[in-house]
């Protein structure tokens, strides 16, 4: 069985610095990518940047600056953001490198040689200034949704790509494949609302966008956003250059993880081109919903500045990256809308990162220091009591095997913050505190003891993908690495007696959440 694991982010636009609603879908796939790397798959997890496009041009000029200059900034930024938030990816794509514009053109012409592109005329509404094309729907109140100025009708001549020819093949893909779209939900949308209707064929290329990949035949036009765009997936593993060694490796892709509103482009456009050129289609495409805030998506309108939008370049040297990570991935309900507040993110930090996770592994420590100077104790026999716990956190572990199969980050870390409640919950039935002044119960408090050090073992395991930092210094107390970690660890009971446990620095300090409500609130302005 093929034993190899490539997942993918959406390349975003880097029209302005990335938001806290980018990194929702980065982090996802962060977490998966490790998830699947501990179950022993060979991962290999892309990001990048969508880079053509009027708009970046106009922005670059806006700012006094080359196209080159305006995204070499931005994409500096996006990468120093990705190491903020531990994004351990193995590829950031650009579509401006050099190897994707070239296989983009032999892309282009390989489509229209085998008669899937022709010739014909675009007609759309026009904004002179911004030099920008817009449908009827995305024009606000009659005008350009840029620059607010009156757009006029007009044609260009322009390539075509026969969509239209695909709408039968669509539609037998998602009856045959009931995973190479989910949710469910997702399919019933693409169905009813476009293929239903029947597909019209694509326009892809432009003569009136200069900043963009030029038609190697026809250099009066450039590709038009989708080509360019979608095989970003496969031109990042070496798709029509001279090595093709990662392609034959990783593709088909495992997953594509987007957000809801370019699921037609990926569901629809992506597996006819693919289908185009008898090419293999990736296996499944998730698309999640959105984080929301204030009731806005936020990614395209607002600057990072602005008030509401919160900046993860504040939260996480403030609050540390595994918090920023952990409310991207705990707070939205698998493949629904959520809403993203300040309020919501200190309180989640108190109450699970600081009260449950935090103060388990705390107590526990302490009590081992104070109980058996740091020694991992004996396990004695075992007592009812501790047998439903283990049994607890292997049904837990089972639980979030089960969720990560559908990426359900969200249902994973309850059952994983399950394990560290119920640990919370035996310390205060079993009482090793009361057990400790009683000399002739050494052995039991002994027991208790390795089975909290046990549970912190196995729970922090699990809880690496999703919050790499505090799991690493947990377990650096027991001198264990978990990017060595397989999944298969967490069936053992493995820490062995008579080894000290290393003291390690407090992992989340309690907040003030009111104090911190306000200083951020000034932040922001
Ligand atoms: N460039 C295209 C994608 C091409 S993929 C071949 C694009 N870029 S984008 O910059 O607009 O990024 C959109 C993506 O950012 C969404 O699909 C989603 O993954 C992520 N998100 C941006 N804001 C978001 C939220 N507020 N909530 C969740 N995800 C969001 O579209």
């Amino acid at each position: 069985m093929k034993n190899t694991f490539y997942i993918t982010t959406p390349i975003y636009y880097p029209s302005r610095k990335f938001t806290l609603g980018n990194c929702y879908t980065t982090v996802i796939c962060d977490a998966v990518a490790r998830y699947n790397k501990m179950k022993g798959k060979e991962v290999f997890f892309l990001t990048g940047t969508d880079e053509h496009g009027q708009k970046i041009s106009n922005n670059a000029k806006a700012a006094g600056k080359s196209e080159k200059e305006y995204l070499d900034e931005i994409i500096a930024d996006a990468k120093e953001l990705w190491k903020l938030l531990d994004i351990d990816y193995d590829k950031f794509i650009r579509t401006t490198d050099d190897y994707h514009v070239k296989a983009i053109q032999k892309i282009f012409k390989e489509l229209y040689d085998k008669g899937y592109i022709y010739k014909g005329a675009y007609k759309g509404l026009y904004c002179v200034p911004c030099e920008s094309f817009w449908t009827e729907s995305q024009l606000k109140d009659g005008c350009c949704p840029d620059c607010g100025r009156p757009v006029i009708a007009q044609e260009e001549e322009a390539y075509f790509f026969k969509l239209s020819a695909f709408t039968d093949k669509l539609l037998k893909l998602y009856k045959e494949n009931p995973e190479f779209l989910e949710p469910q939900t997702r399919v019933n949308e693409m169905v009813n609302n476009f293929l239903k209707p029947g597909l019209s064929d694509l326009c892809v290329s432009r003569t009136s966008v200069k900043w963009g990949i030029p038609v190697d035949f026809d250099p009066a036009h450039t590709v038009y956003v989708w080509i360019d765009a979608l095989f970003n997936y496969m031109t990042a593993l070496g798709f029509k250059s001279d090595d093709e060694t990662l392609l034959n490796k990783f593709w088909p892709a495992d997953v594509h993880i987007i957000g809801k509103e370019i699921v037609r482009f990926h569901a629809i456009i992506w597996p006819a081109l693919l289908m185009a050129l008898d090419l293999p289609l990736p296996k499944r495409i998730f698309g999640h919903g959105w984080m929301l805030f204030g009731g806005d998506k936020l990614s395209k309108s607002k600057t990072v500045d602005s008030k509401e939008c919160v900046d993860p370049r504040i939260l996480a040297p403030r609050y540390s990256s595994d918090s920023v990570r952990y409310i991207l991935l705990r707070e939205i309900p698998f493949g629904s809308d959520g809403n993203y507040s300040t309020e919501a993110f200190l309180t989640r930090f108190n109450a699970d990162l600081v009260n449950n996770y935090g103060n388990l592994v705390s107590r526990t420590f302490s009590m081992l220091k104070k109980y058996n100077n740091s020694i991992i104790p004996e396990l004695g026999e075992l007592e009812q009591i501790d047998k439903n716990l283990f049994e607890m956190v292997d049904q837990e572990i089972k639980n979030v095997d089960r969720y990560m199969e559908n990426f359900d980050v969200s249902k994973s870390l309850i059952s994983i913050f399950n394990i560290f409640t119920s640990a919370n919950k035996y310390i205060e039935a079993t009482e090793p505190f009361r057990l400790a002044k009683a000399p002739d119960k050494k052995g039991r408090l002994d027991t208790i003891l390795r089975c909290l050090l046990e549970v912190i073992r196995k729970g922090s395991l699990l809880l690496y993908p999703y919050l790499p930092n505090c799991t690493t210094t947990v377990l650096s107390a027991f001198e264990i690495d978990p990017k060595e970690a397989k999944f298969n660890d967490l069936d053992k009971f493995s820490l062995k007696a008579g080894e000290i446990v290393h003291s390690i620095p407090m992992l989340f300090p309690r907040l003030d959440i009111q104090k911190e409500m306000e200083e951020l609130s000034k932040l922001a302005e």
